[in-house]
């Protein structure tokens, strides 16, 4: 039995356990034994890690008899990507209130948003705390009322960021059992943080499993202690929900918020190279707002010597492949040409 097994779950990730790959050009560039889970094989229009997190989600949407979903994010957001194609799957209504504007190009998660059928609307503000956020939400949500649907609001609140938590308290027992068969326990997991959920989980996890290897999160956006606190507060809700002893304290992990660069979403050369080696040697797309700034942290520390040479690492590939293709002028303009075509 799994520790989240008292949770009702939806089927949605086309590929579990997702694999755990080695990295072997890569690992012999950065001096260090690099792992990648690749969770961006989840599957489900592009895959993931929101769709790990949408399985305990819907499980609770289903549970309570909806059959229509209202989220919000920014206009590039692969969480309402991975709502719409979730919504898509089970036959349900989709609506997206996006904080963008009509002007914003149809690319990347919006292109795919609009092709899972998703009802797309956009919110005047780019603050994803903006206090009016909620009341947006319950007016989407009286308007679906009032056709005869029964919404839930997935506001990554509350109960709902509890569940999504959880979900990554899972994807820790399947690394768990993943170290297990290659016997080692790596030093250390890298992975991206937006809101700190999947960290969390993956913090929480390993703490309750007595598994020692060191969650390391690049901030893609927020400031370090900010991040800290909630990371906690995410861990600790999971923790009681799940009926675990385990509580976690901001000493048991790391969050580096020097890899952001001038912002959100914004990619910096660093990013940009790291995506480009990492496809290079290892055929391994990474996306600019998230996964390509933790890269970039972790081969920056490779090469500063943080990382020593005997360090087992796991990179935790947490998708955003759309973004790649939204920002591509980006790519294209401003990479450095330090390494010419083979
Ligand atoms: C591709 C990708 N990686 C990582 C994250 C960060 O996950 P979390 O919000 O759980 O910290 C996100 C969140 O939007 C994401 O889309």
């Amino acid at each position: 039995m799994s520790l989240s097994s008292s949770l009702p779950r939806v089927s949605l990730c086309d590929h579990l356990p997702t694999s755990l790959q080695e990295a072997p050009r890569l690992s012999k560039t950065l001096g260090i034994k690099l792992f990648v889970k690749r969770e961006d094989l989840t599957g489900l229009a592009t895959g993931g890690n929101k769709i790990r997190n949408l399985e305990f989600i819907f499980g609770e949407v289903l549970e309570r008899g909806c059959d229509a979903i209202i989220t919000t994010a920014g206009v590039h957001s692969n969480m309402c990507r991975a709502t719409a194609a979730t919504a898509a799957r089970l036959g349900m209504k989709c609506m997206l209130l996006l904080r963008g504007s009509k002007g914003d190009p149809e690319e990347g998660n919006l292109l795919l948003d609009r092709l899972l059928g998703a009802d797309v609307r956009f919110i005047p503000t780019k603050d994803p705390y903006d206090e009016r956020v909620p009341g947006w939400l319950e007016e989407a949500s009286r308007e679906l009322e009032a056709t005869g649907h029964r919404p839930y609001v997935l506001h990554l609140t509350g109960g709902t960021s509890t569940l999504a938590t959880c979900a990554y308290v899972d994807g820790a027992e399947e690394l768990a059992a993943q170290f297990a068969k290659i016997g080692t326990i790596p030093d250390s997991l890298y992975v991206t943080v937006g809101s700190g959920i999947t960290m969390a989980g993956l913090v929480l996890g390993f703490k309750h499993l007595e598994r020692p290897t060191r969650v390391v999160g690049v901030s893609a956006n927020s400031e370090a202690g900010f991040l800290a606190d909630r990371i906690v507060d995410y861990a600790n809700s999971a923790a009681s929900r799940l009926r675990l002893d385990t509580r976690i304290v901001a000493g048991d992990f790391e969050v580096l918020d020097d890899y952001v660069g001038p912002g959100y979403g914004v990619p910096t050369l660093e990013a940009i190279e790291a995506i480009r080696l990492t496809a290079r040697e290892e055929g391994l797309l990474l996306d600019p707002v998230y996964t390509g700034k933790c890269m970039a942290a972790l081969q920056d520390r490779a090469r500063n010597g943080h990382l020593g040479q005997d360090e087992t690492v796991v990179f935790l590939h947490s998708g955003g492949i759309p973004n790649l293709f939204a920002q591509a002028g980006t790519l294209k303009t401003r990479t450095p040409l330090t390494q010419q075509p083979r």
